[in-house]
């Protein structure tokens, strides 16, 4: 497939210290635009600068936010060049979410050239010190003139890239535990809802908890259930586990309202290969609570393409701090970060079958 490019007349500084990249402060040159049609299909693939864009102000997505988008990352290895880590489970989640939201799917080939065309425009974007990565965003947004609330008939899918750290890693790239708001009052996603896809309602409805969990000097939130305000779901960026008593614990995704992460599946699936006894089941914020108490509870850590691992030292619910171990990074944390983030930049072997490289 030819995707014309028209290559940016002002490329910008790249940032100076890839320490101090932070999570999506700085974009890159370019991005991957396409546009579909009723009747038509997806057509127009191009690559343009990375710029503002025209949107009419009665677009669809802006009033009924039909929309959705997916997070993945390209890694550089220590020869250069550069590799995707399992691309397949973004596309088969694309489209799920895509089904969920009534809009059309983004056919996979389609897809893995329009990103292989942006990110080769962009290599030379890529990081390589620790912890960093190109974080790439695909999204498509329904954008028909129109105030019905009806699957629009015209959409606009685009893919942007940002180099990036790790969006709570200590400044060495290296991990650190951080505190998170156990949230009683509001909900992230309900049976029938769309807590299994990734759109952007699911986000902004649950800011008003992630405000919340700033005031009581928190990272993020942990979402309890819809219907019992009793049982761990997930993180507002990423999924939960939780070690107790040597069994690794996460939220099952039966009920759809887990975001289904690619780096839970991975983390599920190393823990099995390394003999860890892990579960996928419900397991009460009490539960959790009693074994800090007594001293079972040995790790919590976070898993996302944003988060990657991210360890957690305490919980604070109705502003009480309850203390996960000894509040440092646990052994389990630190193992899985290493062998995926090392995985993900061509530093372990991959005998997952996990890695894709791009061929530059
Ligand atoms: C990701 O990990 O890619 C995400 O989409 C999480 C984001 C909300 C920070």
């Amino acid at each position: 497939m030819n995707i014309p490019v028209t290559r940016t007349t002002n490329p910008k500084p790249r940032p100076e210290d890839e320490t101090k990249l932070g999570f999506a402060r700085y974009f890159t040159d370019h991005m991957f635009v396409m546009e579909y049609d009723e009747g038509k299909g997806w057509h127009s693939p191009r690559i343009e600068p990375h710029a503002p864009f025209l949107i009419e102000p009665a677009s669809a997505v802006l009033h009924y936010a039909q929309m959705m988008f997916e997070g993945m990352k390209a890694y550089r290895k220590p020869d250069g060049s550069i590799q995707l880590f399992r691309p397949d489970m973004n596309i088969a989640r694309m489209k799920r979410t895509c089904e969920r939201m009534c809009m059309p799917e983004v056919p996979a080939d389609l897809f893995l050239e329009g990103l292989k065309a942006v990110i080769y425009e962009d290599r030379d974007w890529i990081p390589s010190a620790p912890g960093t990565s190109l974080y790439i965003r695909p999204f498509l947004f329904g954008d028909e003139v129109s105030f019905s609330v009806l699957p629009a008939q015209h959409y606009r899918f685009m893919i942007i890239l940002s180099p990036t750290g790790s969006y709570y890693a200590a400044n060495d790239g290296g991990l650190t535990t951080t505190r998170i708001f156990v949230e009683d009052e509001y909900i992230r996603a309900a049976p029938g809802g769309t807590g299994y896809a990734k759109v952007g309602g699911n986000y902004g409805g649950g800011m008003r908890a992630s405000k919340k969990a700033i005031a009581y000097q928190c990272k993020d939130v942990l979402w309890l259930d819809a219907m019992e305000h009793k049982y761990v779901e997930e993180i507002g960026t990423s999924n939960a586990f939780f070690r107790i008593n040597d069994e690794v614990i996460t939220a099952p995704l039966d009920s759809g309202t887990i975001l289904p992460g690619i780096t839970r599946n991975s983390v599920i699936q190393l823990l099995k290969k390394w003999g860890i006894k892990v579960s996928e089941r419900k397991l009460s914020i009490d539960d959790i609570f009693a074994a800090s108490k007594d001293g079972s509870l040995q790790e919590i850590f976070a898993s996302g393409t944003a988060a990657v691992i991210s360890p957690i030292g305490w919980l604070n619910y109705k502003g009480e701090d309850y203390t996960v171990a000894d509040t440092k990074v646990g052994p389990i944390a630190q193992k899985l970060y290493d062998n995926l983030y090392g995985i993900q930049t061509g530093k372990v072997e991959d005998d997952m079958g996990w890695t894709y490289p791009l061929g530059f």
